[in-house]
């Protein structure tokens, strides 16, 4: 879907940047600023800032910061078209509809219709949960550990005992026998007519990152079978491309996604406080899921059931994260069944600890592989040997290697130099990118990134003096041009400010944003606007100050010109004047 600029810009002005934070996070107001707590990362005081005239936050703890398309995309991971909907629908402003064959049209219609049908249902799940009706289901999620917030917050509900319940109530709300058979909620046959798929059963809504309810999964309360159903597949469920939990796990602050096997797993972990924890939707790991998680993080951790399917499981989905690069590592539950078990059993700090061990994917696949031999017998545990060289021989990294040599040798006492030629012995594939939890450190940068964001800098102050202060806007025009610039999103930003400028006579910078939707972009940008330096630089230095930055921006630009232009002496002579002239320049006096 295209939107045109018009329309882009049109959506954000209409929404207000401090109405649409305030509502996520709990804004204090402090003179023309609104700060809190930053909501990407973890800290104590507040220096995540929103600026109502400028239209855009930053973080100076974590440098997160954009206009309000990027508060969306980073909170709730929408992609921009995404954003600007849900803002457009925010604001009540009908985007331009784009022409759709008639066939798309028909889908598309079909696919809000079944969105609306299940949000009803799962509205109407909980409410029942509450009434006499559910009393059972209430309390039989209410004996399994869940407080009412928990239920709450994953709109459990209760399908009633009736098997055409929810059916009716369907049709009471204008729904056509058609739709209904759509739907996913409703079975039809000729026999029988329609019946509900869901009844006497505790109900989970199944909600993607949109926050819409796409599906549900109903489990009995005891232990008839089937202990769980869920929606087939229809226009908008497609198990292998959702995971359950997820439309929270994404918002989660906590390092990594970790992948549970049960609905239940998944609803007590985040109780327990892993609000990043998710899980299929009754299927094995599929690439569909990997694939999926990789917008919202770096790594996985697996929690399956530590039995023997379990164990499966999570080798099969060990594959498939390699495969997809995807790092991931596996927790032990031992002695216990699943998650469940384990928060029940040694609570959120014996979880944390266990997250905090979990095992690489070699070391555990190793492990797996011990457990398959006699260790006692010699022949067995030779067999064992081989295969685990075999394993290491995988890993393309020689350092990694060698660490995972010296490891294993240890740990199974084996003679570390038998292992190591055995290991050379099956040679190096190379098969293994990413084996460890090799995370670079983000923040960490190398001497020549140093340097070069020493001189990005002067680019960055000056562009936000010229925000700060747009009477500089007279003076500096002929001095200095976008083409000084050497960042090419700061040559853009300057080049848009300047005509805004002309323009207007006055600068819009959240609107700039609009033109940019990488994170990266939106970063650096943001971190220009929401500079404010009235407070640190007395006024009898800013014309010193700026004056330097000129100059820098100016000097740095000529040299890069005299590299361009060797050869063409004219052209060099001019420029060699320009640099004289640029060295005696006296301060610039604009600040009264
Ligand atoms: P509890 O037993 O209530 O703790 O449920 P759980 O969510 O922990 O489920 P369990 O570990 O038994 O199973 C893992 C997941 O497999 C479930 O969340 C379901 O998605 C799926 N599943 C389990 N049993 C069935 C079943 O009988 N039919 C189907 N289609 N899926 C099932
Ligand atoms: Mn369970």
């Amino acid at each position: 879907m295209y939107y045109s600029d018009e329309v882009v810009e049109e959506v954000r002005s209409r929404n207000d940047i401090v109405d649409v934070i305030g509502s996520y996070v709990n804004l204090k107001r402090k003179g023309n600023s609104h700060s809190a707590c930053c909501p990407f990362h973890h800290e104590k005081t507040p220096s995540f800032h929103v600026s109502r005239e400028k239209q855009m936050y930053h973080c100076f703890g974590c440098g997160v910061g954009g206009n309000v398309f990027t508060f969306l995309m980073e909170h709730e991971n929408f992609t921009f078209p995404e954003a600007l909907e849900s803002l457009a629908e925010r604001a009540g402003y009908d985007l331009p509809k784009q022409e759709m064959s008639a066939e798309a049209k028909r889908q598309a219609d079909a696919r809000t219709k079944i969105k609306d049908m299940n949000k009803l249902a799962a509205g109407y799940f909980h409410y029942l949960l509450k009434t006499d009706h559910g009393t059972n289901a209430f309390q039989y999620l209410k004996d399994r550990g869940l407080t009412d917030e928990t239920i709450t917050k994953f709109g459990l509900g209760f399908s009633d005992v009736y098997s055409d319940d929810l059916y009716k109530y369907l049709k009471n709300k204008g729904y056509k026998d058609d739709d209904l058979k759509d739907s996913g909620l409703v079975k039809y046959d000729e026999k029988h007519g329609f019946s509900d798929r869901f009844w006497n059963r505790v109900m989970f809504p199944i909600i993607d990152t949109n926050n819409r309810v796409i599906g549900f999964g109903g489990r009995v309360m005891g232990d008839a079978k089937p202990k769980y159903i869920n929606t087939q597949d229809t226009l908008v469920f497609d198990k292998s491309r959702n995971l359950y939990g997820l439309n929270l796990a994404k918002k989660s602050k906590r390092p990594g996604i970790i992948f549970c096997e049960g609905y239940m797993d998944v609803i007590s972990m985040h109780q327990a406080g892993f609000d990043n924890a998710v899980a299929s939707l009754g299927t094995a790991l599929t690439v569909g899921q990997v694939n999926l998680i990789k917008r919202f993080t770096d790594r996985a951790y697996l929690a399956y059931d530590s039995d023997e399917a379990g164990t499966k499981a999570a080798l099969r989905a060990l594959e498939i994260m390699r495969e997809f690069e995807m790092p991931a590592r596996v927790i032990s539950l031992k002695p216990y069944k699943d998650p469940d078990e384990v928060i029940r059993a040694e609570g959120t700090e014996g979880m944390e600890k266990r997250i905090g061990e979990a095992k690489s994917a070699t070391m555990f696949e190793i492990d797996v592989l011990a457990h398959n031999y006699n260790q006692e017998d010699p022949q067995e545990r030779t067999q064992f040997q081989k295969e685990a060289a075999k394993r290491l021989s995988l890993i393309s990294e020689p350092m990694e290697r060698k660490n995972y040599i010296d490891s294993v040798a240890k740990q199974y006492d084996i003679d570390r130099d038998s292992l190591k030629e055995a290991v050379t012995q099956y040679g190096i594939t190379g098969a293994t990118k990413v084996d460890t939890f090799a995370f670079r450190d983000r923040n960490r940068k190398s001497p020549e990134e140093e340097k070069e964001q020493q001189q990005l800098k002067s680019e960055r102050l000056l562009i936000s003096w010229l925000i700060n202060e747009n009477a500089l806007f007279d003076v500096l025009k002929n001095m200095i041009s976008p083409d000084d610039f050497f960042e090419p999103v700061y040559h853009d930003v300057i080049k848009e400010l300047y005509e805004q400028y002309n323009r207007d006579g006055k600068v819009t910078p959240a609107a700039i944003m609009n033109h940019y939707q990488s994170k990266e972009e939106h970063e650096k940008v943001s971190m220009i606007m929401q500079q404010d330096f009235d407070m640190e630089i007395p006024q009898s230095e800013k014309s010193k100050v700026v004056t330097d930055l000129v100059k820098t921006i100016k000097l740095r630009s000529i040299e890069h010109q005299l590299e361009m232009t060797k050869g063409d002496l004219t052209k060099q002579s001019e420029l060699i004047m320009a640099k004289v002239k640029i060295e005696k320049m006296k301060p610039i006096n604009t600040f009264r």
